[in-house]
């Protein structure tokens, strides 16, 4: 009897346990916001599906809103031929002068390379696009896609590697993203218009649904709440670790970006001199 007991407890926070040091459930974390019922939460809320038709594409939202975090999400896109689909996936605030760092994929014709596209807003203004290849085929498996975003930079991250990086330079007069907090948002749709070759290559419908698929969502970050604190914390098992905040790029990493940079980046708005033909911005000439 008692030892039933006993073993009945023992399971009981064995579960508890278990539940408490997973990776976090999409469906804990995020709200899908549109695509009357083309996003989907599966495997339990392990995973999470967008799906594009000529009808609608569709969208999620973070719960939390976040001032400061790293954010780690592994996310597998469209396969195929993606020719004119768009997958973004960003930090954003709200308002006309809100705060936004993005990664958006660009699909392709099958066998062609992706565009991953990446920007930052601060105070309402963006213009600052880098753009990569990426050295795998990204349709093929999970990658992981991350954002540092700590007072001192902000850091885009492919598998680990580091591909861009957003300095605070504040005290030389260029707004950095501090004060509004944002919420992570994803969405897949349509923008044939522009997308792939520049507009080129539109989407063929015939091939749609188009799917892009998301697991392992990971943050370390500060949840801010409406009474405006902001409490900074982990959602992994080492909870007070908030090292993250503090975490800058050492020398070998700086050294492996740049590596990433010249082999793969086909677009740098800061050697973009046609463009900015009135002088390149500020944070282009600096550092
Ligand atoms: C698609 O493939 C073409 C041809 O290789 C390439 O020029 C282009 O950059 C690729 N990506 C996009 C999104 O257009």
């Amino acid at each position: 009897m008692a030892s039933t007991r006993i073993l009945f407890l023992f399971s009981l926070m064995f579960s508890f346990f278990m539940a408490s040091s997973f990776a976090s459930n999409f469906q804990q974390e995020f709200d899908i916001t549109w695509g009357d019922g083309r996003a989907q939460f599966l495997n339990n809320g392990e995973l999470l599906t967008l799906s594009l038709d000529k009808t609608s594409g569709s969208g999620f939202k973070s719960k939390n809103q976040y001032l400061f975090g790293k954010i780690d999400m592994q996310l597998k896109l469209v396969p195929g031929n993606s020719a004119g689909t768009v997958t973004a996936y960003y930090l954003s605030s709200l308002g006309s002068t809100h705060d936004e760092i993005d990664f958006e994929f660009l699909g392709n014709l099958s066998g062609d390379p992706y565009i991953l596209h990446t920007n930052v807003f601060t105070q309402g203004k963006g213009n600052r696009e880098q753009q990569f290849y990426l050295w795998f085929d990204p349709t093929a498996d999970f990658h992981s896609y991350s954002i540092l975003w700590n007072p001192q930079h902000i850091l885009f991250s492919v598998d680990g590697t580091p591909i861009r990086e957003f300095k605070n330079l504040e005290s030389r007069g260029i707004a950095y993203p501090k004060d509004q907090p944002m919420r992570i948002y994803s969405s897949l749709w349509n923008a044939d218009d522009w997308a792939t070759r520049g507009g080129l290559v539109k989407t063929d419908w015939s091939k749609a649904p188009f799917v892009a698929s998301y697991k392992n969502f990971n943050s370390q970050a500060c949840i801010w709440s409406s009474s405006g604190s902001s409490s900074c914390s982990s959602s992994s098992n080492n909870s007070n670790n908030t090292s993250w905040l503090k975490e800058g790029l050492d020398s070998t990493g700086q050294q492996r970006m740049k590596r990433v940079q010249s082999k793969y980046m086909i677009y740098n708005y800061c050697s973009d001199t046609k463009r900015f033909s009135q002088g390149l911005p500020p944070e282009c000439t600096l550092t």
